[in-house]
């Protein structure tokens, strides 16, 4: 990847006596689509309005393309920072055609006008739209129209706040396909905000986890994944077990026997266990436990099973295996897995 295009340092945005964001450092490097994923009000749109100029922070800087935009002594407008939003509800302007609303940014003559509409509306796949009023359009249409007015100024950073959320579940996996086919085409640096983590996971390059106002992980979607840096991250990203084991150093012995570990660890640990790490067998090698229950979904199904502590794992599996409830299943994982303090693993997960 290219140049680091945003870079926010040590910020930090108090609302009152509210910490919004703590001490948040990032980069994004140029044409890079970068996710803020967390849960509700964990200062994502804040985020967002902070490297947009619509709000200063209170400590820390934000420099866009190697220049300070916000910082103790300076504060760059809006319109000087060349940045294109997408809002959550697009924010389209009722009374005004497609078309006028894609222009709404533009300068220059109309024919001008004209042309990079019929261009920005080729672009998202809206051709012979314009004269039409948003409200006559469906939800992709519209979240549409919002991409091409933020694109018309032809902004070097563009920001996307959870711009997929009022569409059903078909659409936004076309959408968001979309979306991600635009930016690179048009080599746009994006930051993208989601509190959908299969999304995040799908669509970004790197992907950094915000909660309780701080930034508690950035990385590709596989390094988030498979390493999360605590507990509250692999709870957090994805579906999570955290199966309790005595390690010492490379093992840890387990209600499912001796486990390898990536990580030496020693004392009382969790150890993370993904489900679909889980193998269920109805014969063969593995500890013997007992079906809770069964959900299924057509191509996957999870599965709850109890071990013979107590401890409960829930396996995604593919639909091969058919158990029921009360069923005996032999129980094994595949690893080297992670492992965390026992300690830090009790500290509450965020919802
Ligand atoms: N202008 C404001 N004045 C006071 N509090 C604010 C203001 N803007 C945001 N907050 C508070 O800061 C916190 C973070 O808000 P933010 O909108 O950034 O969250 P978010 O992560 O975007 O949440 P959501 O997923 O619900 O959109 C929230 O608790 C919110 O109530
Ligand atoms: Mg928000």
């Amino acid at each position: 990847m290219g140049n680091t295009v945003i870079e926010l340092k040590g910020v930090s945005k108090r609302f009152g006596d509210y910490d919004a964001l703590i001490n948040v450092s990032l980069t994004v490097s140029e044409g890079a689509l970068l996710t803020l994923l967390g849960p509700s009000g964990c200062g994502k749109t804040t985020c967002l309005r902070l490297i947009a100029g619509i709000t200063a922070p209170d400590e820390g800087e934000i420099w866009l393309n190697e220049e300070l935009a916000a910082g103790p002594a300076r504060s760059l407008p809006p319109e000087q920072r060349r940045v294109g939003m997408v809002f959550q509800d697009y924010a389209l302007f009722p009374h005004l055609s497609v078309a006028d609303n894609v222009a709404f940014g533009l300068r220059g003559s109309r024919a001008e006008k004209r042309a990079r509409v019929a261009e920005l509306l080729a672009l998202v796949g809206l051709q012979g739209l314009e004269s039409q009023m948003p409200y006559l359009l469906s939800g992709g249409q519209q979240q549409r129209v919002a991409l091409a007015r933020a694109l018309a100024p032809e902004p070097d950073i563009l920001l996307l706040d959870e711009p997929f959320s009022n569409l059903d579940t078909a659409l936004r996996v076309q959408v968001r396909g979309e979306v991600r086919e635009i930016l690179r085409r048009t080599g746009k640096t994006a930051v993208f905000v989601t509190h959908d983590q299969e999304e995040a996971l799908s669509l970004s390059d790197r992907v950094a986890v915000i909660f309780d106002g701080r930034l508690h992980q950035v990385g590709t979607p596989e390094q988030i994944y498979n390493q999360p840096a605590s507990a509250q991250v692999a709870a957090f990203v994805g579906e999570a077990n955290f199966l309790p084991a005595d390690a010492s150093g490379a093992r840890a012995s387990s209600p499912l026997g001796e486990l390898a570990l990536i990580k030496p660890m020693r004392g009382e640990v969790r150890v993370l266990i993904r489900p679909e790490r889980v193998h269920l067998d109805t014969h063969g090698e593995g500890v013997l436990g007992e079906v809770l229950w069964r959900e299924y979904y057509g191509s996957r199904q999870r599965i709850a099973v109890s071990l013979p502590d107590a401890s409960t794992l829930i396996a995604s599996t593919d639909t091969q295996i058919s158990v029921e409830r009360g069923d005996r299943v032999k129980v094994s994982v595949f690893g080297p897995l992670l492992a965390f303090s026992a300690v830090e693993s009790t500290v509450p997960l965020p919802q």
